[in-house]
């Protein structure tokens, strides 16, 4: 398969898993998170799809496109690890988020290790019910609370978006 061809694929499931969670959570009160604004296609989504949510973004770099950028009190920027050694961040994130959208993916060797070391320092965040969507696979350690959730049949190409679920209360 191309690479174009791969990217399409994963884009649709990053948008298909968006829009599983946004019917998933309905109504429900929370913060949305996102690791990874980049140029913030994903984010343009996140805001229509949940309208009336506040969303957090991070990323260590600011390149977002003017159109779909989160108000600069709402983005972090700085490498992930030195941003989350922070306890005022914790203390304001902490049970609070019901989404958190992982989209780090470089296609270097650091996809294998940061997005399992992002989620270590802020499973506490996440509300019971929470929904957590991934553009890699998670190996999830029995902390977290979190379970996968099987979106075949649910997703188009559900093999390269991942979602996982904490269990309600
Ligand atoms: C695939 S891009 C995000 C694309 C974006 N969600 C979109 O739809 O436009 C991955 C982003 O993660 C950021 N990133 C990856 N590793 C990071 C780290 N350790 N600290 C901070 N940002 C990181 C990169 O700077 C990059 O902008």
């Amino acid at each position: 398969m191309s690479r174009l061809d791969s990217h399409i694929r994963q884009k649709i499931a990053q948008r298909d898993a968006i829009d599983l969670a946004a019917r998933r959570l309905g109504d429900r009160e929370g913060l949305i998170v996102e690791f990874g604004l980049g140029t913030g296609r994903s984010y343009s989504h996140l805001a229509e799809r949940f309208p009336s949510r506040e969303i957090f973004c991070f990323d260590r770099r600011d390149v977002a496109h003017p159109r779909s950028r989160p108000p600069a009190d709402h983005f972090y920027i700085g490498e992930l690890l030195a941003v989350l050694a922070d306890p005022t961040l914790h203390h304001r994130f902490a049970g609070r988020v019901m989404l958190l959208h992982l989209d780090l993916g470089s296609g270097g060797p650091e996809d294998e290790t940061v997005p399992e070391l992002v989620v270590e320092r802020t499973h506490g965040w996440l509300a019971p019910g929470a929904v957590v969507l991934s553009d890699q696979e998670l190996t999830l350690a029995t902390a977290w609370c979190l379970d996968a959730v099987d979106t075949r049949g649910q997703l188009q190409h559900a093999d390269r978006y991942h979602v996982y679920r904490r269990p309600e209360g």
